[in-house]
Parts: C-alpha cells; sequence; structure tokens
C-alpha cells in the first residue's frame, strides 16, 4: 500500500477515482491499485441511466452494487455519477417523445429507484452533468431542457433532495476549471439557484486536460464558487499528452498533476481531486481523442508514472 490515502485524509481531502465494473470484477491487480492509493471511487459507466435502467421499468443493479459493495469492503466513499446528462441515455427515453408530465414521473422514478437504493451509502451525487454547452455559455438544449425547460435543473436538484436529504447535490461541467465566459454562465448559474433556495451542495469541475494547456487560475477560479457556500471537487482528472509521448511529457504532466492537487488544497472547500480512470490501459482517452495517450498516473502495464510522484509531492 500507498502512502497517498494517508496524506489526502491529514489533509481532509478525498483521493478518488473513476472504477469500470469489468476490471473491478476479474483483476485483482486493478482492485489493489485502487485500495492502495484511493480514498474514494466514482463508477466510470454503471450508474449512468443507460446502464441502470436500459428498458423502462428494467433496472440493473448488477454494476452499481459491485462498485457500492468494493467500496464498502474497502472503506472508500462513492461519488454518484450521474442522474441526468445528455450521453449515454437508453433509447427509451432518448426517443420517448415524453411530454412534460410524463418526463417528469420517469425523473422521479428514475431517482427514487437509484438515489433511494444507496441512501446512506453514496455521500454526494452528479444530479446534473454538463448542462451548458461544450464552448460556450449557452445552456445545452438537452431532453431535459427541451421539454422541462432551464427549470429542469432546480427540478431535478428537489427531487434528489426529497428523495435522498444528507446527499450533497451537485453540478459536474468540463470547461469551466479556470475562468471564463462558461465558467461565468456556471457561476451565475449557481448563485442564482442557491439565492432561491435551491438544494445544490457543490460543484464537480472534471477536468480533462491536455498536457501543456492546464488553466493557470483553477485554485482562483474553484475559490469564487466556495466563497458561495458550494464545496468544490475536481472531479474526473486527466491530463491526455500527444503522441508521441517523450520522458519530457511525462516528466512535466507530473508536475501538472501535482499543481491540480495543490489548486485543491489551496480551497479550504475543495473536498478531493479524482481521476478518471486507474491506468492508461483503462482510460476513455485513445478512444474519444484519437492521437493523445497516456493521461493517467499508472501506465498500461499497472507500473506508475512520474504523475503518480507528482500527487504525493503535492499532499
Ligand atoms: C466517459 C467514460 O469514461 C467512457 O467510458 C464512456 O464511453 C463515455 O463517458 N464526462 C463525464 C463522464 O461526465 O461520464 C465521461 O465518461 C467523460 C466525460
Amino acid at each position: 500500500s500507498s502512502e497517498l490515502p494517508g496524506l489526502a485524509e491529514a489533509h481532509g481531502i478525498k483521493l478518488g477515482v473513476a472504477v469500470a465494473v469489468n476490471p473491478l470484477a476479474h483483476d485483482a491487480v486493478y482492485r489493489d491499485l485502487v485500495t492502495d492509493h484511493y480514498t474514494s471511487v466514482t463508477a466510470e459507466n454503471t450508474m449512468k441511466w443507460q446502464h441502470v435502467q436500459p428498458e423502462r421499468y428494467e433496472f440493473d443493479w448488477s454494476g452499481p452494487d459491485l462498485v457500492v459493495d468494493f467500496a464498502e469492503d474497502n472503506g472508500l466513499s462513492v461519488r454518484g455519477h450521474t442522474l441526468l446528462w445528455h450521453n449515454q441515455q437508453p433509447d427509451w427515453l432518448a426517443q420517448g417523445f415524453f411530454d412534460a408530465d410524463e418526463l417528469r414521473a420517469v425523473m422521479r422514478e428514475h431517482t427514487e429507484a437509484l438515489l433511494g437504493r444507496y441512501e446512506g451509502r453514496i455521500d454526494s451525487w452528479d444530479v446534473i452533468n454538463e448542462p451548458f454547452e461544450e464552448n460556450s455559455p449557452e445552456l445545452r438544449e438537452n431532453l431535459w431542457y427541451q421539454t422541462l425547460g432551464e427549470d429542469y435543473i432546480a427540478e431535478a436538484l428537489w427531487l434528489a433532495h426529497e428523495v435522498d436529504p444528507e446527499a450533497k447535490l451537485y453540478i459536474n461541467e468540463f470547461n469551466t476549471e479556470g475562468g471564463g465566459e462558461k465558467a461565468d454562465a456556471l457561476y451565475e448559474l449557481s448563485s442564482s439557484l442557491l439565492e432561491r433556495g435551491v438544494p445544490l451542495h457543490g460543484i464537480g469541475f472534471q477536468g480533462h486536460f491536455v498536457h501543456g494547456n492546464v488553466p493557470d487560475d483553477l485554485a482562483e477560479n474553484m475559490q469564487r464558487f466556495a466563497d458561495l457556500g458550494l464545496d468544490v471537487e475536481i472531479s474526473e482528472l486527466d491530463v491526455r499528452i500527444p503522441e508521441p509521448v517523450t520522458p519530457e511529457d511525462l516528466a512535466a504532466q507530473a508536475d501538472e498533476y501535482q499543481y491540480v492537487l495543490e489548486s485543491c488544497l489551496a480551497v479550504s472547500r475543495c473536498v478531493g481531486v479524482s481521476v478518471w480512470g486507474v491506468t492508461d490501459a483503462h482510460s476513455w482517452i485513445p478512444e474519444w481523442f484519437p492521437g493523445y495517450t497516456a493521461a493517467l498516473p499508472f501506465d498500461e502495464d499497472y507500473a506508475p508514472k512520474p504523475a503518480l510522484g507528482g500527487m504525493v509531492e503535492a499532499l
């Protein structure tokens, strides 16, 4: 086991990792990497709508139960990911042509099932994932927005709060880690929700960074959300490197990991940092960003990279 969990706990932050069901079930070395280095887990896919309720009223708890049981057996906390998102929705939902009342009923059924099942075992939930357009301050016109209008966000938060009153409820977003138009829009949304008394408790900043391009104002940007009374966290950290990857790249990536953790430590309401995958062999990056690779703290052979040392250095 490594010193990372103890260091993270000494600083009062979580150090988390996204886990996938298949290796969690079948790969003991993978499981050991998780329990040796991290204090929290996020389900990379298995708690998403498509997997939890693939057909209406047909729920599949096998993956979510595996993740939550594993976490509990090993003393790890769980970030719930995610309720409302425009991606990874089952066809019956995405193409269901529900009117507003029906869609509200669907939202309630799913929220009661998922948050209800894990009440008391999952302490924070990404209720809303990626509500803004990729690179603009406009709200994304997803299914929820199109049918319920922009108040779908407040409705979903109220509902989640009703189902699991103790859970910390989050909006999770990307391209908002540093300041800019999109981060400003998220800030405005957050403050107006809070002014209305809507149960929003935290902001997840995903942190899918490109090597050499990590925003230099992470702490400053997170601090203004913290000043609203919100918890903040880096929820899906990875730092992708364009191929070919050199030793210099890996050394500089270590500094980037160190900087991200130090930025969290600089904000007292930053509750943690989670990386988006256990090793480079499990990372979503090569498939989703062709030409980029090596984004995580362990390599494809499960060996620690300089980035892991960067995290230790920060703590
Ligand atoms: C990604 C997973 O890593 C992939 O395996 C899947 O194919 C697509 O989704 N933002 C999020 C995550 O909130 O849920 C996404 O995860 C990555 C971007």
